[in-house]
């Protein structure tokens, strides 16, 4: 077995589960903003190309994709990122993926070398937790950035030395869940001379990129951020990318990870062991994902309208900040973060997560505690109902408490 198996930690739905084991919520309808898993209407066109291509469904896929889907990807990469035309080859750059979660754990085991001293693998705090898994599954010590209060990014002029030194892998998320901040392209850059100096690979986890609030300022990306250096060879820079939040597609389970090409070409490589090639109908229907983005725009509509709604009946009840991305809302919360969640699902049926599920106490500081994460998946309707709710509990609180 795994020597480090015994390192992983319960994931943080079933830290919430145990939490709420004994307690009975209220007699209302059930709100769930724990997971981040969209709710939004797919594509119209999902449907079609499903039925249309059943029948693909008779043959094994390739696991570098299809042509048809690369190209689709290879043009959504350069009209979305600004890249230059010949720096994304769709043979050299892409490897279509089922989601970002494996592709994310996978590279990992493929990138560290345990064999090396202090073998390190960086990450932001807190963190998406495939992230932590993986570099403890792969016999790397997590060395974990805590996001600063100031803007909620990690503070890359406070790793050490050594710690750079000992790095082979860092992950991003940008925007992060889940406090939503975007890395901008200066941030990035500043990561990308790191990575020459110390010679680490960048894995940045961009599934939240589409989701934004302002149409005319799009989060960077560190291709796009490599590209604006001049370097079109993205040496040691990564991205992972997701139909799952861009197209509400969770189910679907499509994605792809694309980057510096001696990278992408051992990655191929590796998955051709260890990785399952996507369904022929899904990458159809992934290949019209990426090249539509009418239903992408009509998705961030349908976010801003619950994050307007949503924060404006919590204005003055709860510390709140509306994200540059993504789409949950990372609060403040007057006490406890747990206790917080756990009397919340007891008095109004309204699920969040814990903040500090989500993140790891170091040196006596936890920035996850006292936060909890929500997420604003459901139709308006339920989100508007569900923040109705949290301000109902938090002026009990505020009676009980005298606060006035
Ligand atoms: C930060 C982050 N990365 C990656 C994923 C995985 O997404 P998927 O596997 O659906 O592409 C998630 C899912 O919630 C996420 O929050």
């Amino acid at each position: 077995m795994n020597p480090w198996i015994h390192l992983l930690q319960p994931y943080p739905f079933e830290k919430l589960s145990t939490l709420f084991k004994g307690t009975t919520p209220a007699e209302k309808k059930a709100i769930l903003w724990s997971i981040g898993e969209p709710k939004h209407e797919a594509p119209a066109f999902v449907r079609e190309i499903i039925n249309r291509e059943i029948g693909a469904l008779g043959s094994y896929p390739l696991t570098a994709g299809s042509v048809e889907l690369r190209e689709a990807i290879r043009d959504w990469l350069l009209a979305r990122f600004q890249l230059s035309p010949d720096s994304i080859d769709r043979d050299r750059h892409i490897v279509p993926v089922n989601g970002t979660r494996e592709a994310l754990f996978a590279f990992c085991h493929f990138i560290v070398d345990p064999r090396r001293d202090n073998a390190r693998v960086l990450m932001p705090n807190p963190f998406y937790q495939i992230y932590e898994g993986a570099a403890l599954l792969a016999g790397a010590t997590p060395w974990y950035m805590n996001l600063r209060r100031s803007d909620m990014l990690p503070d890359l002029d406070a790793i050490p030395e050594e710690i750079l030194r000992d790095c082979q892998l860092i992950y991003i998320c940008s925007p992060g869940n889940p406090a939503g901040a975007v890395m901008g392209a200066a941030e990035l850059q500043k990561l990308i001379n790191l990575s020459d100096r110390f010679n680490f690979v960048i894995a940045s986890d961009e599934c939240y990129s589409e989701i934004y609030p302002d149409e005319s300022a799009p989060p960077c990306g560190l291709l796009q951020a490599a590209s604006q250096m001049g370097r079109h060879d993205y040496r040691n820079c990564v991205i992972f990318q997701s139909l799952s939040k861009r197209s509400s597609l969770p189910g679907m389970r499509s994605g792809f990870v694309a980057g510096d090409e001696e990278i992408i070409k051992k990655f191929k490589l590796y998955r051709t062991y260890h990785g399952c090639a996507m369904s022929p109908p899904f990458q159809k229907v992934s290949s019209q994902s990426w090249r539509d983005e009418d239903h992408v725009k009509e998705n961030r509509s349908l976010y801003r309208q619950k994050f307007e709604s949503v924060c404006r009946i919590l204005s003055g009840v709860l510390d709140l900040k509306q994200p540059d991305g993504t789409f949950y809302l990372w609060a403040q919360t007057p006490f406890a973060d747990t206790d917080f969640a756990r009397m919340l699902y007891a008095e109004q049926n309204l699920t969040v997560l814990p903040g500090s599920f989500l993140s790891r106490k170091l040196n006596g500081v936890d920035p996850g505690r006292d936060r909890v994460r929500m997420a604003l998946v459901a139709p308006l309707s339920e989100c508007v109902e569900g923040a109705e709710r949290l301000k109902e509990f938090l002026e009990k609180r505020r009676s009980e408490s005298n606060v006035p």
